[in-house]
């Protein structure tokens, strides 16, 4: 059975108009080259155009989904305003480019996006099946893999975006950051074009949501994981190889060689966006004309096919005037008798047209200012076949990093492009063949259905991270109530921080909260129930919150506790040597001087530097330096380095909660006891293993506690539940 695959772009790759013609994009090839026998797809998109006519809409969605597997939404005047041309292309895109200066706001293209985001969470739960796969593309989809995710958790959902990711300085800008990089992050795969903008990603996703990041993979609070890795697009590569083996091609191209015999051709091809560079182009081919005499003049031509885009959108509206105006202007100073230097087509050509142009120019003249991408570079290179043109390359293309035999063109340095220009149209035959081959080959080699193919792939074995199944949790809860029920002996071990209460950025403001001193008020005065607080907190904190109670308590991670009923502390590290301590003193007082927000704290058994209210990206650069800096120094003593959250520690090696609890049960041997934590102190515990142990995680991180629960609050809910049944009974 194939798997269904669900793709999911903004526009659906047609056209409709009189007829529906499919488009011949990338995208398109990349996914149409999957083997229908191991994938059925199904593509859900914006069919483009406002098309308000129910009767028409329901005629074009049946002839979209019988005649080219796509399904299509339709999007009203409204949607297309608020959604398309606003959030999407006013916002959002001006800011993934870098150019903040060109975005704008509005709160109600946010309603908009939401909405439009949320109607196609709609259209793909129609069809979904929990063992689909569903690829959404781009920036115009960003809500989209968290809504879906939230539907149906099972699913495996990938997210490529098509765009450069800039800066989280940049990206800060946006008024809804957060809401956009947290939707993303419901996707189990996340692509980017390039490491730079993965790198970026994960530093914006880091500063904006406090998630840290192993290399290519983010843990979410809920603890959900999305693994993020580089995929670089490629072309249609067939489609060009049969191109031009094409007559109809070769016709094209020596139409077009002998209609500009004796010029040298300079071709520019692109959206109309001003993302793309045209005006900066335009000021370096001003400088190039100006220094040639007519006759060089009426030897070269530049043939700019400049495709509509966005023409809604005020920003694009102000460039193709600006670049209207300015080609004029060349054009009329720069003209001679006999030619005009530039042919400017603002429109599309055929795709044949647009192969004989790529084979027939001297200069592929690509100089974006930024670009996630850039296909038509890798088109350009594709169809120097036979003859060999020069590519020129904006080097703030992700494609300036597979095409390293172009000349790179830093797109701002006017005068610089100019030169390179002239140095193109200098270059042997040899030269050009020489550099263009190993780029040719890649080109055809990585294409855009080797790029699917790694991108599914990776996601069909992305790890799923589905909720942990509440049944297994359902079974302690079960023994728990049971062992309670049968006035057995439990003994209970619970962390603080992170198990009974919520973390806060500051230590001591984790006060017990109402809802704890609930819980423990059902505990309390239990027969044959002893309950012990266990944690890594000092003994001081543990006795002002619980001092007065009679519970166990166990402080710095098992080094010091007073048991149940008792008023007076035990110590169990002596004999055990400290001296350590000095030596790492003097290297936490030095990171914490360096690391703005950091502070040391000291514990009788331990030492540990926080970095919870530094930067987080340095503090866990500084933490990684400094857990690596402690281990080597420590490794002939008896000392544990370890990181915690937000925290890097250094316990004596004798001491663990684990040996604790083993002491703390010697004597008498309870019928069932649960050990409950939630960080890698608590592991210890966990590794115990007795038959009659119930050891419960609190949190997503791995662990090797047999039950797990998600936070505590729903700890808290999981113990009052057990001892509140035996009260009712
Ligand atoms: N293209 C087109 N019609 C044309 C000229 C170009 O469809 O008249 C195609 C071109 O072949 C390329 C795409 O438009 O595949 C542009 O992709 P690119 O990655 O260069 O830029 P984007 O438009 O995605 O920013
Ligand atoms: C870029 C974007 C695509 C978009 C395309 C055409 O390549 O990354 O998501 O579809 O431009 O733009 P349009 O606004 O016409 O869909």
């Amino acid at each position: 059975m194939p798997t269904t695959l669900i793709n999911v772009s903004n526009r659906l790759p047609v056209t409709v108009g009189a007829e529906i013609t499919k488009s011949s994009g990338g995208l398109v090839a990349a996914l149409e080259g999957l083997s229908p026998q191991e994938y059925d797809l199904k593509w859900i998109g914006w069919p483009g155009g406002a098309i308000a006519d129910p009767a028409h809409q329901v005629e074009i969605d049946q002839a979209l989904r019988e005649e080219h597997g796509c399904i299509p939404i339709f999007l009203s005047d409204e949607e297309v305003a608020g959604h398309y041309e606003g959030f999407s292309n006013s916002s959002v895109w001006p800011l993934l480019h870098y150019m903040p200066n060109y975005m704008h706001y509005d709160p109600a293209w946010w309603e908009q996006y939401r909405n439009v985001n949320q109607r196609f969470a709609d259209k793909v739960m129609e069809l979904a099946q929990p063992d689909d796969l569903v690829w959404v593309h781009d920036y115009q989809l960003m809500l989209l893999p968290a809504m879906l995710h939230e539907r149906m958790p099972e699913l495996r959902i990938g997210f490529f975006l098509h765009t450069p990711f800039p800066s989280y300085e940049t990206f800060r800008c946006h008024p809804r950051r957060r809401e956009l990089v947290a939707g993303v992050l419901g996707a189990d795969l996340v692509g980017f074009h390039t490491f730079g903008y993965m790198r970026h990603f994960r530093s914006t996703v880091l500063r904006l949501l406090g998630l840290e990041t192993e290399i290519t993979r983010i843990r979410s609070e809920d603890g959900h994981v999305s693994a993020m890795g580089v995929f670089p697009i490629g072309i249609n590569a067939q489609k060009f190889e049969e191109t031009l083996d094409a007559l109809e091609f070769r016709q094209r191209r020596d139409e077009f060689i002998q209609a500009n015999a004796g010029k040298r051709i300079v071709l520019s091809v692109e959206r109309m966006d001003y993302t793309k560079g045209i005006l900066h182009r335009l000021d370096a081919i001003e400088q190039f004309l100006s220094g040639l005499d007519e006759s060089g003049r009426d030897a070269i031509k530049f043939i700019f096919v400049s495709v509509p885009s966005r023409e809604e959108v005020e920003e694009y509206k102000d460039v193709r005037e600006e670049t209207e105006a300015r080609v004029g202007r060349i054009n009329g100073q720069y003209a001679t008798l006999n030619s005009s230097p530039i042919r400017f087509i603002h429109g599309s050509v055929n795709f044949t047209d647009l192969c004989a142009l790529y084979a027939t120019a001297d200069v592929g003249l690509v100089t974006p200012l930024i670009d996630g991408m850039n296909l038509v570079a890798k088109e350009f290179i594709a169809c120097q076949r036979e003859h060999n043109g020069v590519l020129m390359l904006g080097e703030f293309t992700g494609a300036a990093e597979e095409l390293s035999n172009a000349l790179l063109v830093n797109p701002y340095d006017i005068a610089a492009v100019a030169e390179k220009l002239t140095e193109a149209l200098a270059m042997s035959d040899d030269e050009k063949r020489a550099l263009n081959q190993p780029m040719r080959e890649r080109v055809v080699k990585y294409d855009a259905q080797h790029w699917a193919r790694t991108f599914i792939e990776q996601l069909r074995i992305s790890e799923i991270s589905a909720p942990a199944a509440s049944e297994s949790v359902e079974v302690a809860a079960g023994l728990l109530a049971q062992a309670v029920a049968a006035g057995q002996r439990i003994a209970l071990f619970l962390d603080y921080d992170g198990t009974l209460r919520e973390i806060e950025p500051v230590p001591r403001a984790a006060v017990p909260t109402p809802a704890i001193w609930a819980l423990l008020d059902l505990l309390r005065g239990r027969p044959n129930l002893v309950v012990t607080i266990i944690s890594g907190r000092r003994r001081e904190d543990l006795e002002t919150w619980f001092g007065g109670t009679p519970f166990g308590l166990i402080a710095e991670h098992g080094a010091t506790g007073r048991p149940s009923g008792h008023t007076s502390w035990e110590h169990w590290d002596r004999g055990i040597r400290y001296d350590w301590k000095d030596e790492i003193r003097e290297v936490l007082r030095l990171y914490e001087q360096s690391t703005p927000g950091s502070f040391v704290e000291e514990k009788s058994t331990s030492l540990v530097w926080h970095y919870r209210k530094t930067d987080p990206e340095f503090g866990t650069w500084k933490a990684n330096q400094l857990a690596h800096e402690l281990s080597t120094m420590m490794a002939n003593e008896p000392v544990k380095i370890r990181q915690g959250r937000k925290i890097v520690e250094a316990t004596s090696a004798h001491i663990s909660k684990g040996a604790a609890v083993r002491r703390a049960i010697e004597k008498t041997v309870p019928d069932l006891i649960v050990c409950a934590g939630d960080d890698q102190t608590d592991e210890s515990m966990f590794e115990v293993e007795l038959t009659n142990m119930i050891t419960l995680k609190v949190g997503r991180e791995p662990s090797q506690a047999k039950y797990r629960l998600r936070d505590p609050s729903a700890f808290r809910e999981f113990l009052s539940n057990a001892f509140q049944t035996e009260s009712a009974l």
